[in-house]
């Protein structure tokens, strides 16, 4: 069953409010609630003295009314008791300072003490709730980051794992090619995380790169010793942890490997610019979540209210949003949405990042259209069971995402940004994605687009010339093949180890940031590009379209090249959503998949499937009304509405 659920703080609101609410939210046809992820001080005021009957009893009232839970292992929110007396498990910043204490995530995840202290509170609350059927999944802390902490036990684990990797200080040297500026280390201790205020971009990249790896694996190790506790506790239990698009992204696969099955925090934007090239559906987000484990995920949440606090208050969701955006999260793979948050806070920080209701505690417009909501995927039964598959895939790793972070390769361009103008393109003709990493098994697919492969994973070159010999089709982006594994350039003419397969070579790149370029195809057809130009020469490739700006001028910007049974598109610099979608027609027609060509700009289409049935969802991402023909009938959508439409099989 898909299921509709709020957040909820009841250590943060007078007893007398509990029932009250959860009658409200039983009314309202909430199904899930989610307990306790910053509640640490509440259930441990002291050392050794513990609290929960609190806990004890709001679980009891939501369990009076058949409502199921996600308990949170508290651990993001240690007491201030605790950093107090173990000032040394509070993180150390790049200035080499600890962070200032009041916000909230201030624990070191490696400290001994910390990690001592976060077992003895999940051992005590899953041996407590652990053999409670009300429970239905575990939230491993909140929103988790890569480990960017500089104090002690961080540098050491850093150390350990660069030797574990590289064995000897001078292999380290070679693999960062430190004699560039006298920067060859003569013992570990001198390697340590990136301190000082300047740029990350300012370090060695092989040393960043490394210093990512090890941060990403660091929190996933922090994630499996929590999970490994509540499953010794709770054999069956279904664990996961809420991730968003933070700062330092973590390594997805890294991140969920070990747990039962993702959790995303959606705040998709109450504001859309007038310019659609602007703007972008979390749709890209929700392919990129399913992608992880390649399978249904869960919204842990969801936005439900006027946002604000870390930044000035942004406009309250139209009519509309609440409902459409929260189903359009279903209509990509989410089996459950719990909304952030069941009652505004009166206090602490984040008192204007409103929830379902507000203030004044009076229900009004947003809470009567989370109820429609509630009603509508109260109805939908049959469709948890159904899955999501597609026949395009679009790769993304965190190294690519990394390494593009860390050296920045032109103003304006981001490794995402790219991949959601593709995304754009690809919905825009109704077809739906994976967003999925390199040790996807790639025969699945019929189309494969890899966007800026710029570190080369030698196993995932083979697997992509196999896919093209055995008839797939690749569409490859500026900037791939140019570094290898230790983020130093490779010494060959670019696209390197795709050359053949594209059968073309990059005789010279322009960096154009912020310029625009034009660039036109053997129609006639004038796209725009922007940011970068590869400026390609054919080997063996046909040219598809050439730039007509600057000193290239009549070169070509994109090619195809027949490779065995499949072939390889190259697009030498990143292009607007007109040039993707006419190119990924021609690719799709390639590939055998069909595309829908007269959809409305803003009508995203998704199909969740059983061995019976197909779903189809058409979502209207935008402010304004839709009528058009879908399918031999005529459909008419509000603003932000959803049709859900049921073909049985034949
Ligand atoms: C999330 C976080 C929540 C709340 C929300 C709104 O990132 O997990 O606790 O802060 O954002 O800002």
């Amino acid at each position: 069953m898909i299921k509709i659920g709020v957040d909820y703080y009841p250590e943060q609101w007078n007893k007398k409010e509990w029932e009250r609410d959860a009658n409200l939210m039983q009314q309202t046809g909430v199904r899930v609630v989610r307990l306790a992820e910053f509640a640490w001080s509440k259930l441990v005021p002291e050392e050794g003295v513990y609290d929960f009957d609190w806990l004890d009893r709001i679980i009891e009232i939501f369990e009076e009314r058949n409502m199921e839970l996600v308990l949170c292992t508290p651990t993001n929110c240690p007491p201030l008791w605790f950093y107090e007396k173990y000032p040394e498990t509070i993180q150390i910043g790049r200035d080499g300072q600890p962070i200032a204490l009041g916000i909230r995530g201030h624990r070191c995840y490696n400290n001994k003490v910390f990690r001592q202290y976060a077992q003895d509170i999940i051992e005590k609350m899953t041996l407590r709730y652990g053999h409670k059927t009300s429970v239905i999944a575990w939230q491993i802390d909140n929103e988790v980051e890569s480990n960017f902490c500089c104090c002690k036990s961080c540098s050491d684990a850093f150390q350990e794992w660069l030797k574990a990797k590289h064995h000897t200080i001078e292999a380290v040297n070679e693999a960062y090619g430190n004699n560039v500026w006298s920067g060859e280390y003569s013992d570990w201790s001198q390697i340590k995380p990136p301190f000082g205020s300047y740029p990350l971009g300012w370090y060695n990249p092989g040393y960043m790169l490394d210093f990512h790896r090890y941060a990403a694996e660091s929190i996933a190790e922090y994630v499996d010793f929590q999970a490994s506790i509540i499953r010794k506790n709770i054999p069956h239990a279904m664990i996961t942890t809420n991730t968003w698009m933070c700062e330092h992204i973590p390594d997805y696969h890294k991140l969920f490997k070990n747990l039962d099955f993702v959790s995303y925090d959606n705040y998709p934007t109450t504001s859309i610019p007038e310019d659609s090239e602007a703007y972008y559906s979390h749709a890209f987000h929700l392919d990129l979540m399913r992608g992880i484990k390649q399978k249904n995920f869960w919204i842990m949440e969801q936005l439900s209210g006027t946002p604000g606090c870390w930044m000035p208050m942004q406009a309250t969701p139209r009519p509309g949003m609440i409902k459409g955006y929260s189903l359009q999260a279903i209509a990509r793979g989410a089996d459950t949405v719990i909304h952030f948050r069941w009652r505004t806070a009166v206090s602490g920080a984040e008192m204007f990042w409103h929830g379902v209701i507000d203030h004044s505690n009076v229900e009004g417009r947003r809470w009567s259209e989370f109820k429609d909501l509630c009603d509508t995927v109260n109805e939908l039964n049959e469709v948890e069971e159904s899955q999501i598959t597609n026949q395009c895939a679009m790769i993304y790793t965190y190294e690519q995402d990394c390494s593009l972070r860390i050296q920045p390769q032109t103003e304006g361009f981001h490794y995402y940004n790219q991949m959601k103008a593709i995304h754009h393109g690809l919905t825009s003709l109704g077809v739906g994605v994976d967003i999925v990493s390199e040790e996807v098994e790639l025969e699945k697919y019929k189309v494969v687009i890899l966007p800026t492969v710029y570190i080369v994973n030698p196993k995932f070159v083979q697997k992509v010339y196999d896919f093209a010999k055995n008839g797939g089709i690749v569409i490859l982006t500026n900037r791939s093949g140019v570094k290898d594994q230790n983020n130093n350039c490779i010494m060959e003419q670019l696209p390197t180890v795709y050359r053949d397969l594209t059968g073309c070579v990059v005789e010279e790149y322009d960096a154009i940031g912020f310029k625009k370029v034009r660039v036109q195809d053997k129609n006639g057809i004038i796209y725009e590009g922007k940011q970068w130009c590869d400026i390609l020469l054919p080997i063996n490739a046909e040219v598809l379209a050439t730039y007509m700006d600057f000193f290239y001028s009549g070169k070509a910007a994109i090619t195809y090249n027949k490779y065995h049974k499949g072939g390889a598109y190259y697009i030498g610099t990143v292009g607007n959503k007109a040039l993707y979608r006419s190119l990924l027609k021609d690719a799709l027609e390639q590939g055998g998949i069909n595309y829908f060509e007269n959809l409305p700009e803003t009508v995203e289409l998704s199909v969740r499937k059983t061995d019976k049935v197909n779903y189809i969802f058409l979502f209207n991402n935008s402010q304004n009304k839709q009528k058009f023909i879908f399918m031999e009938q005529t459909i008419e959508m509000e603003p932000f509405g959803m049709y859900i439409h049921k073909a049985i099989k034949g």
